[in-house]
C-alpha cells in the first residue's frame, strides 16, 4: 500500500458490462485504485477481476463492508462513469444504488482502468485496518449431514490462516460467479483446516454442488479472513448468544475458544439456539461438552419454533433443555431481566435477527455491544 500513485502495468478493457473473476493461480494485470475522502487518499494495486474491496483490505486499507458478498450494502462508494465494471448487477445490496451519481458496491466491482473511488465515512483510509485478508485456495471435504439440509465441512487450505472466532471466508467456486461467505465452526490461532456449517439454500449455486448426494472434494478460491463480528476475551464480559440455524457458526468458534481459554470460570454465557422442529438440530454433543466445561457459567437453552403435529415437544434433547417459540422470545424468558451489561452475539436469518436486535436495544444494551453478520 502507499499514499502515492504506483507505476502503471495496466489494462483497459472498456466499460462493457462483462464479467471478470480474480483468479489466485494465474499471472494478474495490475491497475492502481485510488480511494479518497475528506480523510486523506491512498492508493492500492487491484490485481486483473480482483474487486476494490478485496484489493483494498488486502493492503489494509479499512474500508467499510460487513459482507463481501453483495448482500448489506455497507460498502457503497462512488465511482467515475466507466472506471469499474459491476459484476452482479442484480446483488440485493445493490437495489438502491443511485447509478447515475456513480455508486456502485466495493464488494461487487473490479476497475477496468486505474481509478479513483470516492469511499463515503470518516474512516482514515490511511490508517491500518489491522486485518490482511489474502486470497488463497484450498480443498473443500469430509462433509458430512449433520442435520436435514445442514452439513458441516472441513476445508483444507494451502497456506494456514489466522482468524479470529467469529469470522468467516469467502468461497468460491472456480466456475461460480461471486464468493460466498462461511464463517467457522472451529478456533485456532494458526489453522490450516478450519472446519464449517453449511445450510442448503435451494436452488443455490454454492449448495447445490456440496448437496447433490455424489460430492466428494472440491478446490475453492478463498478469500479471508474477513469480519468484525469478533470475539475479543480481553473486554472479560458476560456473553449473550441467540442463534438459529446454520447461524451458530461463528458463535460454535466463540464458545470454543473461549472454553479452551478458561474464559467461563470468571464469565458467563447464557445461550438460545433455535430451530424449526426438534429433528433440525446439531452440535447438541459439543455444546453439551462445552456446557459441561463449566457448568455453573455456562447455561444453554433450545427453542424450537414450530412443531408437526407428530411430534411432540420433548423437555430436553442431549441434555439441554427445550422451549417452544423463537429465538428471541425464548431468550426473553431466559434471560430477559439479565441482558444489560452483557455482550451480544447473534447469528442467523434476517427474521431472527431483527426480533434478537429488538430485545438487546429494549433492554438497554449499546449497538456496540451487539456483534452480528447479516446471513441475507
Ligand atoms: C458474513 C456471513 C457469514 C455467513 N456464514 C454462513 C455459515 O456459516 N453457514 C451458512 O450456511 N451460511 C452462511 N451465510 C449465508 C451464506 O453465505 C449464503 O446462504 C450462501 O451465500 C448461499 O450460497 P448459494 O450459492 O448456495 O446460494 P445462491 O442463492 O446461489 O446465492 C446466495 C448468495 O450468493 C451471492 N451471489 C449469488 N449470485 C451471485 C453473483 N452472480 N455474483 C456474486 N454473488 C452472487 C449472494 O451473496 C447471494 O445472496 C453467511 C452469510 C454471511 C453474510
Ligand atoms: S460488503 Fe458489499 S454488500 Fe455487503
Amino acid at each position: 500500500m502507499s499514499t502515492k500513485s504506483k507505476t502503471r502495468k495496466t489494462t483497459s478493457s472498456g466499460s462493457e458490462s462483462k464479467l471478470q473473476t480474480f483468479s489466485a493461480s494465474t499471472q494478474n494485470l495490475l491497475m492502481n485504485v485510488t480511494f479518497l475522502n475528506k480523510q486523506g487518499r491512498v492508493t492500492v494495486e487491484c490485481r486483473e477481476g480482483e474487486t476494490l474491496l478485496q484489493a483494498g483490505l488486502r493492503q489494509g486499507v479499512p474500508l467499510p463492508y460487513a459482507c463481501g458478498a453483495g448482500v448489506c450494502s455497507t460498502c457503497v462508494a462512488r465511482a467515475k462513469p466507466g472506471t469499474v465494471n459491476n459484476n452482479w448487477l442484480q446483488a440485493p445490496g445493490a437495489q438502491n444504488l443511485n447509478t447515475v451519481k456513480g455508486e456502485c458496491l466495493l464488494c461487487q466491482c473490479v476497475p477496468v482502468a486505474d481509478c479513483e473511488i470516492l469511499v463515503p465515512g470518516k474512516a482514515a483510509l490511511t490508517g491500518d485496518s489491522g486485518e490482511s485478508p489474502q486470497h488463497q485456495s484450498g480443498q473443500l471435504g469430509n462433509l458430512v449431514e449433520v442435520a436435514p439440509g445442514v452439513a458441516t465441512f472441513e476445508l483444507e487450505l494451502d497456506q494456514p490462516i489466522s482468524f479470529l472466532a467469529g469470522q468467516y471466508l469467502l468461497l468460491r467456486l472456480p466456475a461460480m460467479e461471486g464468493y460466498r461467505p462461511y464463517s467457522m465452526t472451529s478456533f485456532s490461532i494458526h489453522s490450516q483446516k478450519p472446519t464449517f456449517v453449511i445450510k442448503c439454500v435451494p436452488v443455490g449455486s454454492f449448495s447445490e454442488v456440496l448437496f447433490n448426494g455424489s460430492f466428494k472434494t472440491v478446490r475453492v478460491d478463498v478469500f479471508g479472513p474477513m469480519g468484525k463480528a469478533i470475539f475479543d476475551p480481553t473486554e472479560g464480559r458476560d456473553l449473550a448468544c441467540m442463534v438459529g440455524g446454520s447461524g451458530i457458526a461463528g458463535i460454535m468458534s466463540v464458545l470454543r475458544q473461549a472454553r479452551d481459554i478458561g474464559y467461563f470460570s470468571d464469565h458467563n454465557v447464557t445461550m438460545v439456539f433455535g430451530v424449526r422442529n426438534p429433528e433440525d438440530f446439531f452440535f447438541l454433543n459439543e455444546l453439551k461438552e462445552i456446557q459441561e466445561s463449566a457448568p455453573a457459567n455456562i447455561d444453554i437453552h433450545l427453542a424450537v419454533s414450530e412443531l408437526s403435529d407428530s411430534n411432540k415437544m420433548p423437555v430436553a434433547l442431549g441434555g439441554l433443555p427445550v422451549w417452544s417459540g423463537f429465538v428471541h422470545e425464548v431468550a426473553e424468558r431466559v434471560m430477559g431481566q439479565d441482558l444489560l451489561g452483557r455482550l451480544g452475539f447473534l447469528g442467523g436469518p434476517p427474521a431472527m435477527l431483527t426480533g434478537a436486535l429488538r430485545l438487546l436495544l429494549g433492554a438497554g444494551v449499546p449497538v456496540d455491544d451487539i456483534r452480528y453478520d447479516k446471513f441475507g
